[in-house]
């Protein structure tokens, strides 16, 4: 089928266009005149230029699709505004472009995230029927879009996808981690454990694939998600184990991570480059626990998670020394 993916060479975006075109799919991706497309170099895809906030750059790339993967976002940003303008008045323009030039289209995938429903209350995981309560502009942002893709629902067939936490390689958010852990620390935030869903890219990217191409899946939300959740205190051992370190286990308090948000905050409106910890990112990682239940995905569309997070995090150290990373 013709496909669009909007973010074709982000993180995400780089590998479900790997995984559309080993099914024979042809690829449109819809990238910027700025965006770096190393991960795209020698792939069988047509590109389209344009800019989630320039509605008339979409309209062309949007007509000739079957199926759109909307992946376009902004997960860091400086300015809070800009959560705003990319994630929700994005998604919106990019529905209305669809809706008017192309209603007939197969399915309309908006790719969101467990952020836009927030952190799961006395630790249960979250399901699809569960409220939202976002604690992040960056989460707000995404359930916005959510609303305004069910508000055109009676116009186009559309599905959302909710991932957690996603790591494997090109990843650049859990490399972070994986650097400190080079230095022979294990920062953990407090002293209780906290429990996180997260999901290697290729279980994602099977998530949304089935999204797009089953027909029971129109008009739904799903959580996707790895194949068993785990404490924070597990998953960096494991990355540790993966890279054969034995680093220093220190438990941090939340203010003192509080505070270097604030200083964090600080340095980057000097530097004006985006903090790699602001308050809200601290107020994310000091919740107790952000896990969702992907079985709705499991029943309905016959997602099963296929990588297990010691194999999954033993590529990424692999493929991440591979390119230098670390
Ligand atoms: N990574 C995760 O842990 C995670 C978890 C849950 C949900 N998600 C969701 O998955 C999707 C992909 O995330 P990712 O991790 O792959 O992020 P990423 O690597 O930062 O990719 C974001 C993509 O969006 C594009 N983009 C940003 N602003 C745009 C604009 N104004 N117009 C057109 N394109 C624009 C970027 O293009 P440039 O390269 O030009 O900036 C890039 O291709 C996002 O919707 C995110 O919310 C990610």
């Amino acid at each position: 089928m013709r496909t669009l993916v909007t973010g074709a060479n982000g993180f995400v975006g780089s590998h479900l266009v790997d995984a559309l075109l080993s099914r024979g799919h042809q690829v449109t991706g819809l990238v910027r005149r700025t965006s770096d497309l190393r991960w795209l170099e020698g792939l069988q895809l047509n590109l389209a230029y344009g800019d989630v906030a320039d509605p008339a750059s979409l309209v062309k790339p949007a007509q000739e699709a079957e199926i759109v993967f909307h992946l376009a976002a902004v997960t860091k940003a400086r300015r809070r505004e800009t959560f705003y303008r990319v994630n929700h008045r994005g998604t919106m323009n990019l529905l209305q472009v669809c809706a008017r030039y192309n209603p007939g289209m197969a399915r309309f995938v908006l790719v969101s995230s467990l952020a836009a429903c927030g952190p799961s209350p006395g630790g249960r995981s979250l399901r699809e029927t569960d409220e939202c309560s976002p604690i992040s502009d960056y989460g707000r942002s995404k359930l916005l879009a959510e609303e305004a893709a069910a508000e055109f629902r009676d116009r186009l067939s559309v599905t959302v996808i909710r991932p957690p936490v996603v790591y494997g390689p090109r990843d650049r958010d859990l490399l972070i981690y994986f650097r400190i852990l080079k230095k022979h620390l294990r920062p953990l935030l407090g002293f209780r454990e906290r429990h996180l869903s997260i999901c290697h890219v290729r279980d994602v990217v099977q998530g949304i694939v089935l999204a797009g191409e089953s027909e029971r899946s129109a008009g739904q939300t799903y959580f996707v998600s790895g194949e068993r959740d785990c404490s924070w205190n597990e998953l960096t051992r494991t990355m540790a184990a993966a890279m054969g370190v034995r680093p220093l286990k220190i438990h941090l308090p939340i203010f003192a991570v509080r505070v270097a948000a604030v200083f964090g905050e600080l340095f980057a409106s000097f530097t004006r480059e985006t903090p790699v910890l602001n308050r809200q990112k601290a107020r994310e990682m000091s919740q107790q626990c952000w896990t969702c239940d992907p079985g709705k995905a499991g029943e309905e569309l016959g997602y099963r998670p296929s990588v297990s997070l010691e194999e999954g995090i033993r590529e990424t150290v692999e493929w991440y020394r591979r390119v230098g990373w670390i």
